[in-house]
């Protein structure tokens, strides 16, 4: 029985036999952790209500929130959501990729009431990872996949930060190595007519608006969702407290840089790592969940994090830091 803790989580390859486990595991109610190209995913079959249940157990998150239904391509996403010409201009731009669209949820969709929190919509997203499609492929149903850690720890970019978090509750892990964008997926909601951005992510804002051909409105417009998990004040949270924008660093701080220009106290810090001396924001998005749970390994009782750029990616790693800051 799937149902209670597993107790061992069973470590696979990303080979044919891994995939395969992984798919049973999954069609038979299991809870598995999978690379996406973003952060590594803890799925569930999306269609069983039971199954999603899990992932809420697994992760000792509170509330239902409406989770994100990964699919192998665009005509599988059809058969779940309705998509507009906006929607399928996105879907056709970044698909695979890391952009969620929020759209109404077909009438012969099979995503659960309880994976979509009641909604009358549904997120729906095809990951660029070879493995999660051919595992996507073979599970050939929708599958339900928040980030694979415990509710307010920060999202995991390997695959020990998923067992670190999990290990012993959850059926399988498969071992892909580390995510390269390192962020969650842009979320865009294409309802009535109109294209809201809902969490900034791995697709920026100005690629989205590019493809859109006008600006995106403010998510926090919203009404029909309740306010999800991405949008809680302290959802990425390391155990440290974060202190961001920082222009010195204290003596007894942790800190967390970024460019060739060190903020004065650096050289001084109980630990240091600079997310990318090169300045470049897509390496900086790529190390930045394993920076923060590194630094809060060193047990600092403070992070500080110098001035990031907030354009491109850069509105996406605020975002995270944001959180991770906030008061808990
Ligand atoms: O990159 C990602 O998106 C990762 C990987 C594993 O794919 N997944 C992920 O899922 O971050 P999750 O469940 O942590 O994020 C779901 C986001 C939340 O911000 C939630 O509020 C929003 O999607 N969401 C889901 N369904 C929605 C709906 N029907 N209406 C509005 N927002 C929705
Ligand atoms: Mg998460």
């Amino acid at each position: 029985d799937l149902g209670s803790i597993p107790g061992e989580t069973l470590r696979l390859d990303i080979d044919e036999a891994g995939i395969e486990c992984s798919a049973r595991l999954l069609r038979s109610g299991g809870l598995v952790a999978f690379p996406t190209e973003t952060v590594y995913g803890l799925g569930a079959d999306a269609s069983d209500a039971e199954a999603v249940a899990r992932i809420y157990a697994a992760k000792e998150r509170p509330s239902f929130n409406p989770l994100i239904a990964h699919l192998p391509g665009l005509d599988a996403a059809r058969r779940e959501g309705v998509f507009d010409g906006l929607a399928l201009r996105l879907a056709e731009a970044f698909w695979p990729g890391p952009l969620t669209l929020v759209v109404p949820a077909a009438s012969g969709g099979t995503v659960s009431d309880l994976a979509r929190a009641g909604l009358p919509s549904v997120a729906l997203r095809v990951p660029a990872n070879p493995v999660a499609l051919s595992l996507l492929e073979k599970v050939g149903r929708p599958v339900a996949a928040p980030s694979a850690n415990r509710s307010g720890r920060v999202s995991p970019t390997r695959a020990e930060h998923v067992l670190a978090d999990l290990d012993g509750r959850i059926a399988a892990i498969l071992n892909g190595g580390s995510t390269p964008v390192g962020l969650e997926s842009t979320v865009v909601a294409c309802l009535d007519g109109r294209a809201r951005l809902l969490r900034p992510g791995g697709v920026t804002r100005e690629a989205v608006e590019a493809i859109l051909g006008f600006a995106l409105d403010a998510g926090h417009e919203s009404a029909e969702a309740p306010i999800g998990p991405g949008l809680l004040a302290s959802h990425y949270a390391p155990r440290a407290a974060v202190r961001l924008d920082a222009s010195r660093v204290e003596p007894h701080e942790a800190v967390l840089l970024f460019g060739p220009v060190d903020p004065p106290g650096a050289e001084a810090a109980t630990a240091r790592l600079n997310l990318s001396a090169a300045g470049d924001l897509r390496e900086a998005a790529a190390a930045l969940f394993s920076s923060l749970r590194r630094l809060d390994e060193v047990g600092t009782g403070t992070i500080a994090v110098a001035p990031i750029p907030r354009t491109g990616l850069g509105e996406a790693i605020n975002d995270r830091l944001r959180r991770a800051a906030a008061p808990r």
